[in-house]
This record gives C-alpha cells, sequence and structure tokens, in this order.
C-alpha cells in the first residue's frame, strides 16, 4: 500500500513528545512489511538542520508556487517532504508556541497550508508521479485534512489517529472564514463544535477509520471524563474507532547499545544498572548514597501528567529512603515548585528544567522506578522505555499505562507476569501508596529482580502494532469502497452533556 503519513512532529528532526516518537518510528516499520510510506511534515529550522542532504523541489501549485525540500527519515531509507514555507514554520524553538508560551497567533493558518498541500500531494498536482491508496493523519493540526478530502472525487482512504484528544486546535468563527473554507463544512456534524471551529472535529467525523494509541484510551474518550466533549461523536463512530498500542523504536532505546547511558547492559548483567545510577547522580549533583532508591521521572510539567500529584507528596517523600531526579518542562507553576524544592533539598531532589534527550535516557537507565501519575495517558512511552531499562514503572491505571503495566500484585508476582506498580486513583494518597508499595519490594532483592527483568523481556517492539496499522488502513480503503457518506449526521454534541 502507497501511504502519505502527516505529521507536525518526527524524531530525530522535531520533537515535543510522543507524536513525534512515533512518526519517527511506525513509517519505518510499515516501510519493513512492505509499504511504501512517505512522510510530510513542516520545514521547521531545525528540521531542515537536522534533515540529511535535503533536495528542494520547485512545484507548481494551483495558487502558486511551493517548495518541498525532500530527504529521508535520518536512518532509513523512508522519503519525507518538509512543508517548505518559511513565513509559517520559518521559527525556531517549539512548533506550536511562540516564545512567550502562547499558541502562535496564526496556528490554525500554519496548518490549514499543511492539510491543503497534503491534499494536493493525494491528488498529484504537484506533480510528483505518486499518489498514496491511505492518507494518515495525525492529531488535530491534521484534522483539516479529511474534511477536504471529502470533496475530491477520487480520495484516498483516510485514517486518522488520535495521540491525544485533549489538544483539539480550537479557534474562532472569525478564523474560519479567513481560512475560507467550504461554508459547509461550519456545521455541527462537521467543524463546528460549541460555537468554534474544532480541527480535530475534522479528523474524527470525516475519516473512514479512527484509531487512538491504546485500546483503554480508545474506550475512555467514549466517556464524559476523558472524551473532551466529543465523547458523542466519537460513541457514534465507535463501529470505525479502535485502538493499537504504540510500539517503541528498539534501536534507539536498547540499554544494550545505548550511546546516551554511562555502562550499557541487558537482563542478564543487570547489576551494571547502577554504574548508571551513580553517573545519574554525578550528572544530577546528588550524593552518590547507596542507601538511597532514585526515582525519575521525564515529562511535560502538565496536569496531564499528574506533576501536581507528585509535588504535594514531596515532604512525605522526603521521609523515606529515596532520591528524587525530574527532567522537563511546561507550565510555570509546576516548574517553579520543582525548583524550589530541589534548591531546599539539594541532596534529595534534582530537577532538570528544559528537554534534553541524552538526560532522558539516562534517566531511564538510572533510576530504579520511574513515576507516571498521569490524570490520563493515550499511550505513553515512557512507561515501555522503563521497562525495557530494567525501571520500574510506578503508573496509573489509566489508558495506555493500564494497557502495557501489570501490577505487582501477589497474584501477579507469584505468575511472573508483574512489571511495574500500579494505582487507582489520581489522588497524592494514592501514588504515596504506590511508592511505599515498591520500596517493600525494593528491599527483597530477588523479588525486585524479577520484576525488572520480566519488565525487560516484554517486546514492545514496532512489528505487531505496525502489522494492526497495516490492516487498519485495509479495513479504511474498504470502508471507502463501501462509500459510507463523508460525515454520518448521527449524533449530536449534546449527546457529550447526557
Ligand atoms: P507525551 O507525548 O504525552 O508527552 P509520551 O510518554 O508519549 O508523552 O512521550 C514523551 C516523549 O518525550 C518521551 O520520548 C520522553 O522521553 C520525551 N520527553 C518528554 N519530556 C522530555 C524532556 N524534558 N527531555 C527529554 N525528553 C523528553
Ligand atoms: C500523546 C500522548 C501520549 C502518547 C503519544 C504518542 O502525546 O499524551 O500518551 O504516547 O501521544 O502517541
Amino acid at each position: 500500500m502507497k501511504v502519505l503519513f502527516v505529521s507536525s512532529e518526527v524524531f530525530p528532526l522535531v520533537k515535543t513528545g510522543g507524536l513525534a516518537d512515533v512518526s519517527g518510528s511506525l513509517p519505518a516499520a510499515l516501510s519493513a512489511l512492505g509499504h511504501d510510506v512517505r512522510i510530510l511534515m513542516p520545514a521547521y529550522p531545525e528540521a531542515v538542520a537536522a534533515a540529511e542532504g535535503p533536495q528542494e523541489l520547485s512545484l507548481r501549485q494551483s495558487g502558486g508556487q511551493l517548495t518541498l525540500l525532500s530527504t529521508r527519515l535520518p536512518g532509513t531509507a523512508v522519503p519525507l517532504w518538509l512543508l517548505d514555507a518559511p513565513a509559517s514554520f520559518g521559527r525556531f524553538g517549539n512548533p506550536y508556541l511562540a516564545p512567550n508560551g502562547a499558541p502562535w497567533p496564526d496556528n490554525a493558518e500554519r496548518f490549514a497550508l499543511l492539510a491543503r498541500v497534503a491534499v494536493d500531494l493525494t491528488q498529484d498536482r504537484l506533480g510528483l508521479g505518486w499518489k498514496p491508496d491511505i492518507v494518515h493523519c495525525n492529531d488535530w493540526q491534521t484534522g483539516l485534512i479529511p474534511p477536504l478530502l471529502s470533496d475530491e472525487p477520487n480520495r484516498p482512504a483516510v485514517v486518522f489517529t488520535v495521540h491525544n484528544l485533549a489538544y483539539q486546535g480550537l479557534f474562532p468563527y472569525d478564523t474560519f472564514l479567513r481560512l475560507a473554507l467550504p461554508p459547509r463544512l461550519w456545521r455541527m456534524e462537521a467543524l463546528e463544535f460549541y460555537g468554534q471551529m474544532s480541527f480535530i472535529k475534522g479528523g474524527l467525523a470525516f475519516s473512514d477509520r479512527i484509531n487512538t494509541v491504546s485500546p483503554t484510551y480508545a474506550a475512555e474518550i467514549q466517556t464524559p471524563e476523558f472524551g473532551c466533549g466529543l465523547e458523542g461523536l466519537l460513541k457514534s463512530r465507535r463501529a470505525h474507532l479502535s485502538g493499537i498500542l504504540n510500539g517503541i523504536d528498539d534501536i534507539a532505546w536498547n540499554p544494550a547499545a545505548d550511546p546516551h547511558i554511562a555502562a550499557t547492559y541487558d537482563a542478564d548483567t543487570l547489576e551494571r544498572k547502577q554504574l548508571n545510577r551513580t553517573a545519574l547522580r554525578q550528572r544530577c549533583g546528588l550524593p552518590d548514597n547507596p542507601e538511597f532508591a532514585v526515582l525519575g521521572m521525564v515529562g511535560r510539567l502538565v496536569e496531564q501528567k499528574g506533576i501536581d500529584l507528585l509535588i504535594d507528596i514531596l515532604d512525605d517523600l522526603l521521609q523515606l529512603p529515596i532520591q528524587l531526579v525530574v527532567l522537563g518542562s511546561g507550565e510555570k507553576v509546576f516548574e517553579r515548585a520543582l525548583k524550589h524544592a530541589a534548591q531546599t533539598q539539594p541532596e534529595r531532589i534534582a530537577v532538570t528544567i528544559g528537554y534534553d534527550e541524552a538526560l532522558a535516557h539516562l534517566v531511564e537507565a538510572g533510576a530504579d522506578m520511574f513515576l507516571m501519575p498521569s490524570r490520563f495517558e493515550p499511550c505513553g512511552l515512557n512507561q515501555l522505555y522503563s521497562q525495557r531499562y530494567g525501571t520500574v514503572p510506578i503508573v496509573r491505571k489509566v489508558g495506555g499505562l493500564a494497557d502495557t503495566v501489570a501490577d505487582a500484585s501477589p497474584e501477579h508476582l507469584a505468575a511472573g507476569l508483574a512489571s511495574g506498580v500500579v494505582f487507582e486513583q489520581a489522588k497524592p494518597a494514592f501514588l504515596l501508596e504506590a511508592i511505599y508499595r515498591a520500596l517493600a519490594l525494593y528491599r527483597e532483592p530477588d523479588a525486585w529482580r524479577s520484576l525488572c527483568r520480566h519488565g525487560m523481556g516484554k517486546d514492545f517492539s514496532w512489528r505487531r502494532s505496525a502489522s494492526l496499522y497495516a490492516e487498519l488502513y485495509e479495513q479504511a480503503l474498504a470502508d471507502k469502497s463501501g462509500s459510507r457518506p463523508a460525515a454520518e449526521p448521527r449524533y449530536t454534541d449534546e449527546l457529550a452533556a447526557v
């Protein structure tokens, strides 16, 4: 199958989170299965700088000239096009946010442009001599592609993957008018969402198939608690909605060959992990005290990740024999609270505010336990990396965390199935209790070792999930040829309120 994979971030060209990891590894896994996958993403300056020998393609588009930079996904043979539109994408830093932390004021225009170019590519209007059978869209930034494609008589089948429903691409009606979108899209069954334009709704209403990145999240988003107001629409499309777990790039995230860590190791040389713990402590300025277990956390410092739950229990944690290492950036209030804690307890708490790929690897290798107390988590990748690195994840039972970490309950331990510590409610006391439980196990070296080793033995590679995506593409093609009307007017947003 020929697949156009469209994403607003792709590792290693540009990354703010897991979407980049998936966009940098799923296309390669699909290509290994024999599919002809090509990626389209914006040409941010960092992405151009990281691209290998990009070739400039100057193309004629209906509205004028257009430049694509043609390259390959680094380290693979997967073709990748960077949409070179300097006025929209020629900005350094976060792809979505201005330096003041607010969204770029022209985000709707920027990602509408990406969508229009994607549509032209699918119709081969740019003269590249290639037409995909499938367009695979990811998150709100690509949400206009399915509705715009619905006007095309010879459209490809469309798959839309929800990596995070909480980010929807909401803009005022004025922006809808300014984008000169077809007026028929201003309907509750299309882009209109409580008086605003919703990019993500375009993806949810007009795609042949919708999927999310774990089976549990696929079920959760059909409920008011996780549906962000879109549960009515998602429920109405449940026959076309599924969940496929993310895989990991098992070359980049391999403790036996990771260039970012101090000592490589595998399940048979697990004792070498301690060398990484020492290196992590040194890197973070913590004393190398063997009495203490090291708890790590890496991620966006936002409510989704439950960082406030951790901040709430810092005083209790200091009563325990642990050190805490946090790497992340996000909301200023959380950054400030963490920095303050690290300043007052420099021997116990180390906080690095910022983005640091190498340190993220060292935390995975050097920590004994990894914290993910998320309020919601579509899939989550760090708990997968943690298991691969023999670092016991402590996670909330939600979304992809529930699907990928087996709690160290007595039954799971006895059956050799446990791979982490799982707690139920997004409340500080539940997180604290989970940490107590993890520490109790940590004091039993045999039980701990088997917990680590079981996690390390699990297969989180893309192989299985890539085949599931290939099946999803087949289903999307079948749905398309069955000619389901583009947007099914079978629901109301008000259902959401019920
Ligand atoms: P999300 O996409 O919601 O942020 P995921 O767990 O799916 O969460 O993926 C996060 C990815 O981003 C992981 O690869 C993680 O290591 C990485 N990451 C997040 N914050 C940082 C940071 N401050 N420095 C380095 N890597 C980070
Ligand atoms: C999102 C989610 C995360 C998921 C990632 C990649 O950012 O928050 O849970 O792993 O996308 O799919």
